[in-house]
């Protein structure tokens, strides 16, 4: 039988975290009073309270707002070191971490105040922790297919630090195809390519991004089964999702964990992995999902190391660093 223990004691992978969504409310009052910002919410319970959403949209306006007390390379220092000790404490051991240069730089945030806080961080994680990690710089969607090439403009200093490329924000609407041009450029620099596809959006979005935009990997991707010829190519092609469940819940893409499609999934043979998305948001990190997804879709432990050996062989790591997380 699967216990919480087991379930703590699993090590853990994690492929899908926007950093700017692992910003606790705590934190976030912590860094508007050190940067002299007033948020419009009187306390972390006002604040905590408006975390009630109805779709991703009705997310993101909050998420980036909240990313506004993010000034000083030592904010974004300090939010990626209170991650870092959340994985500690759950026995997560790589990450490849999303973060949004835009939502920075669009409000004067020079790239490489947010770039050097984030970098230390995560090299000291390493050393301190044992925490290997990646990092990919997603576009915002809902921003031009020009503003993302600025961006990767912006990136090539740091280029060597940098994994990979991800599309994320808004969906509907803003297709991989209006994406076309950047991926290429970022592909044809030696970046690592994913994008957030079929979380609201449809299957077609899911096609889109694997044969427009040439991703390795599709977040989310839980529309996958509006198209049975699509399960079929992804099963075949052993093409990784890295899916999110207790954000696919918040969000209202499942009402409840009980209609969640990741076992079915699973059961189907795609390579699923599992991801907290946006842990400061959605009710928790790496363990808090491994919990609500025992408690409503009753896993075996095979399937528990099915889902971890999936995101080690989906990882951007080096095989040396694949061996010893197996
Ligand atoms: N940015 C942060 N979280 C996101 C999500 N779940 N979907 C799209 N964009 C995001
Ligand atoms: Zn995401």
């Amino acid at each position: 039988t699967v216990t919480t223990s087991f379930l703590k004691q699993l090590p853990k992978v994690e492929l899908h975290m926007h950093i700017e969504g692992s910003l606790e409310p705590e934190l976030m009052f912590a860094l508007a009073q050190r940067n002299n910002i007033t948020l419009p919410y009187d306390s972390v319970d006002a604040l905590k309270q408006a975390y009630n959403f109805s779709n991703l949209q009705s997310f993101l306006d909050l998420y980036y707002q909240g990313a506004n007390v993010l000034q000083t390379e030592q904010d974004f220092f300090d939010l990626a070191m209170a991650y870092l000790k959340k994985c500690q404490q759950q026995h997560v051991q790589h990450v490849e971490i999303f973060f949004d240069p835009q939502t920075h730089t669009d409000r004067g945030i020079p790239f490489e105040v947010m770039f050097n806080g984030l970098h230390n961080a995560f090299e000291q994680g390493k050393h301190e922790f044992g925490i290997s990690y990646e990092l990919i710089l997603c576009f915002l969607r809902h921003l031009s297919e020009d503003a993302a090439l600025t961006t990767l403009e912006q990136a090539k200093p740091f280029k060597d630090r940098i994994t990979g490329i991800g599309l994320d924000s808004s969906e509907v609407g803003h297709p991989p195809e209006k994406f076309k041009n950047a991926f290429a450029a970022a592909k044809a620099q030696g970046y690592r390519l994913v994008a957030h596809a079929g979380e609201e959006g449809p299957a077609q979005y899911i096609w889109d991004a694997l044969n427009l935009l040439n991703v390795e990997r599709i977040d989310h991707g839980v529309n996958c089964t509006q198209d049975p010829e699509l399960m079929a190519h992804l099963v075949e092609t052993k093409i990784p999702l890295t899916v999110c469940p207790n954000s696919n819940v918040r969000l209202k893409v499942f009402e409840k964990m009980e209609q969640h499609n990741l076992k079915a999934l699973l059961e189907r043979g795609l390579k699923v992995t599992l991801n907290s998305d946006d842990p400061a948001y959605f009710g928790g990190y790496m363990l808090e999902n491994y919990l609500n997804v025992q408690n409503a879709l009753d896993l075996t432990k095979e399937q528990w190391w099915q889902l971890t050996a999936n995101a080690i062989d989906a990882t951007f790591t080096s095989n040396a660093r694949k061996v010893e997380l197996y």
